[in-house]
């Protein structure tokens, strides 16, 4: 258990500290709020915290059992309680530390059988004659987001004449974006999804194989389907063929699944082997989290900082804003890693959680163009978050004066946001900010598949560490449960129960009479 007291006590003695001159007066700040690993450099100098704060954080990792926690989450055990399941993210990038010697080898043997088949995708052996020219990705939530992010970062790695659609939503619209100009015999859907059972996905598929079988009839159409899943025999009773099925095991998580089969999209539009370097890169940053001592361990710098904002300085949102269009699509994917992990109100063991206690709530979006939007709010309202930003350094080196002036902005903004300016004149008073604004920089080198793999792992550990802090288990998801019934209910008509608003909705869409 962590000491909360003594913590609320260091807040309260620095909540109305200045924080210009915290960030300027104490030189311990640039050894112990900058940290590097994996090629990730994560720059925290900027957050209100001083040398004392910082030890009783660091403290707090031993309070929380976390040493404990993170072995059992190396070696394969069970860290998910309410599903007793194992979480194996970590396995999937290097097996070597899971104790279950069954376990390592289907990982091996999984990793092996979709590698091939990424590499037969890339002759004409896989569709009977043709290369795949088209992946069309049907998945939602962690079988859609990770895929989706990783494709927009990794493009300019891809192999040659290959691309990825994504289908997620139940808007037909969807799916006819994905198809639109698909030449159906080069054309591959993935079906991705650990249950198969998830509504949109299935519905989604169904509705392109309609669309193949339309035009080459059933059995090339069939030639045309794969699936991701942890559900072999769901994926099998659809109509998929055997060796088109792809299994991954109960212990990956949704939101955590892009190293497994279910990046089986990435894998054939950009090679076994940069996806190789993709997992390469988490594993260096896994190697670091399973090492290095709390002081100099990224991950848990990084989760003591936001337990921190959120727990003791009150912050219930964190905003995310990437300087790069490759990385735009970041924040969506942390919205589901942090928000279905630790968006939790009680404790692993059932009791509740106190106020203000839990994971934030994270937005975001893609600098600068955010700056143009909602950083107005982050300058000025009464109301303030701290900012992470997330930049690309030799962008500033590149030679394209665009380039640099995107990371001097990325630099402008955590300055204003700590420093503000008193406003002059007659509109002084519109034209203050008031600073004292809280940031940090997570800068990543170059972006390549090892920093972007180091960048995701990075906050999955982040993520884990503060589930051990928080005492909650951020690996179920009961939250998304209650909807998913509902909307089976109203469809089956099962509506009696529901509030005047809701039935009179459904009048309106004439889902109901
Ligand atoms: O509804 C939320 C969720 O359960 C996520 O946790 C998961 O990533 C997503 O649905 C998709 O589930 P599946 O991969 O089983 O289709």
């Amino acid at each position: 258990m962590i000491d909360r007291a003594a913590l609320a006590h260091h807040a309260a003695r620095l909540k109305d500290a200045d924080l210009g001159s915290l960030v300027r007066a104490d030189g311990w700040r640039d050894g112990a709020l900058v940290l590097e690993a994996a090629g990730v450099t994560l720059d925290a100098r900027r957050q209100r915290l001083d040398q004392e704060a910082w030890d009783a954080l660091l403290e707090a990792c031993d309070a929380a059992g976390l040493a404990g926690l993170r072995a059992d989450l190396f070696a394969g055990r069970v860290v998910n309680g309410t599903e007793n399941r194992p979480a194996i993210h970590a396995a999937l990038r290097d097996p070597a530390r899971i104790e279950d010697a069954g376990l390592k080898a289907a990982i091996t043997d999984a990793k092996a059988a979709t590698a091939a088949f990424a590499r037969r995708c890339a002759t004409e052996e896989a569709l009977d004659g043709f290369t795949v020219e088209r992946v069309v990705n049907i998945g939602i939530g962690g079988s859609d987001l990770g895929p989706r992010f990783v494709w927009d970062a990794l493009k300019a790695f891809r192999r040659p004449g290959v691309e990825i659609r994504f289908v997620s939503n139940l808007d037909p619209a969807d799916l006819e974006d994905a198809l639109e100009g698909a030449d159906p015999e080069t054309t591959l859907v993935c079906v991705t999804s650990k249950s198969f059972t998830t509504q949109e996905t299935l519905m989604n598929a169904l509705a392109a194989r309609a669309w193949l079988t339309e035009r080459l009839g059933e059995e090339k159409a069939n030639l045309r389907f794969a699936a991701a899943t942890a559900a072999p025999a769901k994926a099998r009773d659809f109509g998929i063929s055997e060796d088109r099925v792809f299994a991954f095991e109960e212990g990956v998580g949704g939101r955590y699944s892009v190293w497994s089969a279910a990046g089986l999209c990435l894998e054939i539009a950009l090679g076994p082997d940069v996806f190789a370097r993709f997992r390469d890169g988490a594993k260096a940053m896994d190697d670091h989290f399973h090492d290095a001592p709390w002081a100099e361990n990224l991950p848990v710098a990084k989760a003591l900082i936001d337990v921190w904002n959120r727990g003791f300085l009150g912050k219930l949102a964190r905003c995310v804003a990437a300087y790069s269009s490759r990385l735009e699509k970041l924040p969506f994917y942390l919205q589901q890693l942090e928000m279905e992990s630790l968006g939790k109100s009680v404790s692993t063991d059932a009791k509740p959680l106190p106020p203000g206690w839990g994971g934030q709530l994270v937005w975001g979006g893609r600098g600068s163009d955010v700056q143009h939007s909602f950083f107005q709010w982050l300058h000025q309202a009464k109301d303030d978050v701290p900012v992470d930003f997330i930049g690309i350094s030799s962008m500033a080196q590149s030679g394209d004066e665009r380039a640099t002036a995107l990371m001097a902005n990325l630099a402008a903004q955590g300055a204003a946001l700590l420093d503000g300016r008193e406003g002059e004149g007659a509109l002084g008073a519109h034209r203050t900010m008031p600073g004292g604004r809280m940031s940090s920089a997570v800068l990543i080198e170059e972006l390549t598949p090892e920093s972007l793999g180091a960048l995701i792992a990075l906050h999955e550990h982040k993520v884990f560490v503060e589930g051990a802090l928080y005492g909650l288990n951020p690996f179920d998801q009961w939250g998304v449960e209650l909807g998913k019934v509902l909307a089976g209910a109203i469809l089956s008509g099962d509506v009696a129960d529901l509030d005047p608003s809701t039935r009179d909705l459904l009048v309106r869409l004439g889902l109901q009479r």
